[in-house]
């Protein structure tokens, strides 16, 4: 066996304690490479969580391996964390927040929904509003009830070929949740490890709560890879939480893909009036310095209480959103 590949096989002995199991049984390396001009070992690896406390070890082991026994002069380790073991592996993951309730979230998470279905795209949704979750009300479902197996374990509710998953069929009908910390870990908890997602979602999104709390902490703990597009109305009072979620959701490392305003304008005949003042979608994009997506004006849609169809005026901006999401995540 030629060097390279000897040492190979000792680094897939070292430990990944996230998972107390070695790289090798759990096919951790992703890439490795040998730079002989530099004397350089790159390695990429999957590890079950991407944080100092674990990675530091599996660091010092390999390098122990690397430089101590084999002699090369630097490593390079590029971690990066694992899905959840029964979550979707491939689907990319967006997360709708906002900061200020109210703005549109649920709505714009259920019409992106479906203006990715329109599109071919098959896609979940995940209700994290712990309190105030209301996306089955929103896509039209009746029963609060899911089907489970018998390991525990939970089937999405499907509707219009969209998987979800709310907080509303753990909790009773018209009873308001009043559950503490622990409590909104155990849910995620469902959602994430214990929700049989179908392995070939293209595109996930989850409806996050107002505000910059646990939720995102939570959601950012289980798919670091989940990117943020943040909703706004067009007024000061909304755009400039938008600005502090969004630097939130820096501060986490996760990336912001761009700003939705909401609720922008009324139109009669060829006029807008600005109910909402003007401008907060573009402020909190520049601030972030990330693209404004969408203006989408205020209207009710024309058939049923919440989803604009590809025949409506408002239906075909989403589906527009929908083209420059993919576009800007494949
Ligand atoms: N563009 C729009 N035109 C008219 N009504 C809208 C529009 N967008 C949202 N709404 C309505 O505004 C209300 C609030 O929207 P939604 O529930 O989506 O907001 P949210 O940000 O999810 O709120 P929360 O913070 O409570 O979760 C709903 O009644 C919804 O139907
Ligand atoms: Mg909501």
């Amino acid at each position: 066996m030629d060097k390279q590949q000897e040492m190979l096989e000792k680094i897939g002995l070292v430990e990944d304690p996230s998972r107390n199991k070695t790289l090798a049984e759990t096919n951790a390396i992703k890439h490795f490479g040998v730079n002989p001009e530099t004397e350089t070992v790159m390695l990429l690896v999957e590890v079950g969580k991407k944080i100092n406390e674990m990675t530091s070890g599996i660091t010092r082991n390999i390098a122990k391996i690397v430089k101590a026994e084999y002699g090369f002069k630097s490593l390079v380790i590029e971690y990066e964390q694992a899905r959840p073991e029964n979550f979707t592996k491939k689907a990319k993951i967006i997360a709708i927040a906002s900061g200020k309730g109210g703005v549109g979230k649920s709505s714009v998470t259920a019409n992106l929904a479906y203006a990715f279905t329109t599109l071919g795209k098959k896609v979940g949704i995940m209700d994290a509003d712990i309190y105030g979750a209301n996306m089955p009300k929103i896509l039209g479902i009746e029963t609060l009830e899911l089907m489970g197996n018998a390991d525990g374990k939970v089937f999405p509710y499907v509707v219009d070929g969209i998987e979800m998953v709310s907080t509303e069929f753990f909790v009773e009908e018209n009873k308001a949740l009043m559950w503490r910390g622990p409590m909104l870990g155990k849910v995620l908890k469902i959602f994430f490890e214990d929700t049989l997602w179908s392995q070939d979602l293209d595109y996930m999104f989850i409806d996050l709560p107002p505000g910059t709390g646990d939720v995102m902490l939570d959601v950012n703990n289980y798919v670091p890879d989940a990117k943020i597009v943040l909703v706004t109305t067009p007024h000061p009072s909304a755009s400039h939480i938008a600005i502090k979620a969004g630097f939130a959701a820096k501060d986490l490392k996760q990336e912001v893909v761009g700003v939705i305003e909401n609720m922008s304008f009324y139109e009669v005949g060829e006029e807008k009036h600005f109910i909402f003042g003007e401008g907060g979608g573009k402020t909190v994009a520049d601030k972030l310095l990330v693209p404004l997506l969408s203006q989408i004006p205020i209207g009710q849609p024309e058939h049923g209480p919440s989803i604009y169809k590809d025949t409506e005026y408002i239906g075909i901006m989403y589906l527009n959103l929908a083209r420059k999401l993919m576009k800007l995540l494949p």
